[in-house]
Order: C-alpha cells, then sequence, then structure tokens
C-alpha cells in the first residue's frame, strides 16, 4: 500500500502493536541493493515499511536534488512484489511543514558530533549528516520502528546513525547489511544511473582498489601510507579522488596500523558523478 501522509500512516501502525516492525530508509530509485535490506528486513519482522523520500535537507546547494532519479511507480511496483507492507512517500512539505525554509534557523536538527562528520563524506558534505539524522529520527518516530536496515555501502552514515541511536536513547535497532555488487565488482548505487558505459568501466577502479589494498593487507601489510599509495596504480588523471581512507570501522578512528577492524572508504568522482565505496579488511 503506498500512503503519501503521517496521519494515514499512524493509523496503520497502531493495527500492529505487537508485532516486530521493519523501517528500510531510502530516496527510492530501487534497485537490488535496496531489494537485499527488503529481503534482510522482510525475513526478521512481521511487518515491513519502506519510505522513499528524497531529502532536502541532506543535499548541499550544488549537489543533485533536483536531478536525483525519481522512480516511485518502479520503486511502489518493486516493493509490492517483495511483499513489503506500506510504502511511505511523503512530500517536503508533508515532512517538514510548508513554506519552511528548512534552514535551521526555522527547524529542529539533529547534528552529530563533529568528529564523526568532520571526515570522508561529512568534510565536502558539509551539514549532509545533520540533514541525514534529522529524517532518520523523524521516520524513526513516524513509523516507530523495531528494527532499521541500512547498506554498508554508506558506512559513514551507519556508523552516523548507530551512534545517533544510542546517545538518543532511540528504541530502534539497526541492522547493517552488505553492500551489492554488479558481477564487474562495482557497487550498486542509484548514481550509477549517471555513468555511460564507459564511465562504468572507469568506476571499476574503486572496488579493484579495495580489493587490493584487502589483498595487500592478507599479505601481511599494515602500514597504512604503503597500503594507501597501492592506490595510484589504478588511479589516472580520469579520476577525480576525493578520499582514500582506512580507519576504524566501528568508530571511524585513525589508526597507526591496519588490523582487524579496518575499513577501507574511497570516494571518486568519475564523469563528475561522485560514487563510493568500502571493504572490510576482515571479513
Ligand atoms: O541512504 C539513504 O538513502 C538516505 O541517506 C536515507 C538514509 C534514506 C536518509 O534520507
Amino acid at each position: 500500500m503506498l500512503l503519501h501522509s503521517i496521519k494515514e500512516l499512524r493509523e496503520l501502525r497502531k493495527n500492529w502493536r505487537g508485532l516486530k516492525v521493519g523501517l528500510v530508509p531510502t530516496m527510492g530509485a530501487l534497485h537490488e541493493g535496496h531489494l537485499s535490506l527488503i529481503k534482510k528486513a522482510k525475513e526478521t519482522c512481521d511487518k515491513v515499511v519502506v519510505s522513499v523520500f528524497v531529502n532536502p535537507i541532506q543535499f548541499g546547494p550544488a549537489e543533485d536534488y533536483d536531478k536525483y532519479p525519481r522512480t516511485l511507480d518502479n520503486d511502489t511496483v518493486l516493493c509490492e512484489k517483495e511483499g513489503v507492507d506500506i510504502v511511505f512517500a511523503p512530500t517536503p512539505d508533508e515532512m517538514y511543514g510548508s513554506g519552511n525554509r528548512l534552514s535551521n534557523d526555522t527547524l529542529t536538527y539533529v547534528c552529530p558530533p563533529f568528529f564523526y562528520v568532520n571526515k570522508l563524506c561529512g568534510k565536502t558534505r558539509v551539514g549532509h549528516f545533520d540533514g541525514v539524522c534529522t529524517v532518520v529520527l523523524k521516520l524513526f518516530n513516524i513509523v516507530q520502528p523495531d528494527y532499521a536496515f541500512f547498506g554498508q555501502k554508506d558506512a559513514q552514515q551507519v556508523v552516523i546513525v548507530k551512534k545517533m541511536v544510542k546517545d538518543l536513547n532511540v528504541p530502534v535497532e539497526i541492522i547493517q547489511c552488505p553492500i551489492v555488487r554488479e558481477e564487474s565488482g562495482l557497487a550498486l548505487s542509484s548514481r550509477n544511473k549517471y555513468l555511460s558505459d564507459e564511465g562504468k568501466q572507469k568506476a571499476l577502479a574503486l572496488s579493484k582498489i579495495l580489493n587490493n589494498i584487502k589483498s595487500c593487507y592478507k599479505r601481511g601489510i599494515t602500514d597504512i601510507k604503503g597500503l594507501k599509495e597501492t592506490a595510484y596504480n589504478f588511479l589516472t588523471e580520469d579520476y577525480e579522488l576525493e578520499y582514500l581512507e582506512i580507519l576504524d570501522k566501528n568508530t571511524l578512528e585513525e589508526q597507526e596500523y591496519a588490523d582487524n577492524n579496518s575499513i577501507v572508504l574511497i570516494a571518486c568522482r568519475v564523469e563528475n558523478v561522485r560514487l563510493i565505496d568500502n571493504i572490510y579488511l576482515e571479513d
């Protein structure tokens, strides 16, 4: 069932008392990556809500909010096939009130700690994680799920959402699900749609870099600088590398040497499309 209003969702939610409710928050343009979250939610929960909302407050002024793919009809069909109980697709006015300027002088924001946002994607996407935490907490309050499902692809997002849930005593268990990849190794992303065939080939450098670092680590190299330097074999001037970091996977702290708790994270622009990917050194 497709719902656009918070009131209707709340009415229906009242009938689910005593059942395990799962939420899969998305911005739509659903692909196999999202479907893997939905499948996990279906396995874990009695009722599943998928939210489809391109959240304006997590996009910077120069980012792709207007251009972001919106495919609600197709998303709804996919959700129905997976047996999703509710697709919740509110408008920005429904979420934030009409006429609201959506800035933090008119709206209450949830701001995660500077330590977690002042790195990786947060460094260039200033305010992005304030927007993510604000909408995620609102969705949690609206849907009141027992479980919420997030993909490891947005690794910094999952760490930050877990931190928010812990710090604010939000009664939701966060379930992190593995990255889904094309056979080529390319991590699935709604933004892959912007890439030409040639761009998609180039984008394979991200997963190659990550796998190569992992195999170097498996061969006994733990020096972080040395591990990072192996990336330059794969990057030509066609790639705009934004970051390549090796950090503690739970805390995003820097490490002296890579270990089994490390995660390697990369962000890179290919054909001006911003792509991210990551890998755990142990799995
Ligand atoms: O990962 C996403 O798609 C978004 O950041 C989320 C969690 C749905 C919040 O808008």
